[in-house]
């Protein structure tokens, strides 16, 4: 399979990046920043996503090198968590051109690539995260982007079917990354306390059912944001 993931640099994007690459996949990657996996199939393109014509030129290599993509995961995102009262709008904007436009301007370009594949049941994948359900406290802005990228999953999801794209979300709960390095531990604490499995999420608790969700396995999977650890 080739697969893209978008925000490979750290985190949890690095760790599906290597799983995939351990798995025998090819796999393109990328950030700002220069990459942290070194490895004979893996690519990286260091690009802003909130730059649609760095979008182009990513989907332009990978098009020239591949010809297609089985798979995207729509990964990198950023997160503030503060009052809403102590967040200037540039901040705002800034939380929404990376979690939201930049994974609708992901999409629009790599369907191209995604109808191109061989596979029976190519996919999308969006990162989304428990805040979302719960409504969290201090994570109005990050908490809104992904709420739009789990309505972005439910539309975009009908409005491919006829490219026989599908599109789906996973929603996660606190997971230890840089994302969360700045979170108080209370905070944390709070959030899996509220969970159905009481525990930390792990990257090995993740990689599962993305995987699951990228194959041919869900093949008749559409629309649907898994939420892990229980949030019900
Ligand atoms: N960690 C958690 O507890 C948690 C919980 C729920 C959901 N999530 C979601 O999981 C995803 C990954 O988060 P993470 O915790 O792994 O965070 P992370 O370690 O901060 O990783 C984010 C990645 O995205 C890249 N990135 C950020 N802005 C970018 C941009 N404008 N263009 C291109 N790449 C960009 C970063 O690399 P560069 O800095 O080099 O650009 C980095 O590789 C996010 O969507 C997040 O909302 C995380």
């Amino acid at each position: 399979m080739i697969i893209l993931i978008t925000g490979t640099r750290t985190g949890i994007g690095k760790a599906l990046a290597t799983h995939f690459l351990d798995g025998g996949h090819q796999v393109v990657g990328c950030s700002r920043r220069r990459p942290t996996i070194d490895h004979p199939n893996y690519r990286h393109h260091e690009v802003d996503l909130t730059d649609s014509k760095g979008i182009k030129s990513m989907c332009r290599a990978i098009r020239a090198e591949y010809g297609h993509l089985d798979a995207v995961v729509n990964n990198a995102g950023i997160s503030n968590m503060n009052h809403f009262m102590m967040t200037p709008e540039e901040v705002a904007r800034r939380i929404f051109d990376v979690n939201f436009f930049a994974v609708l301007n992901c999409c629009r370009e790599t369907v191209k690539l995604l109808q191109k594949s061989k596979e029976p049941a190519p996919a999308i994948l969006n990162v989304s995260t428990v805040a979302v359900p719960w409504a969290l406290e201090g994570q109005l802005i990050y908490s809104a982007s992904k709420s739009a990228v789990d309505q972005l999953t439910r539309v975009m999801s009908k409005e491919l079917a006829d490219f026989n794209v599908r599109v789906n979300g996973i929603g996660l709960p606190p997971v230890h990354t840089v994302l969360t390095r700045t979170v108080a531990k209370e905070k944390i604490d709070e959030v899996i306390a509220r969970q159905t499995i009481r525990r930390m999420c792990t990257m090995e608790d993740i990689v599962g059912p993305v995987e699951f969700l990228v194959s041919r396995q869900s093949g008749f999977v559409t629309g649907e944001t898994l939420f892990l650890g229980g949030v019900n």
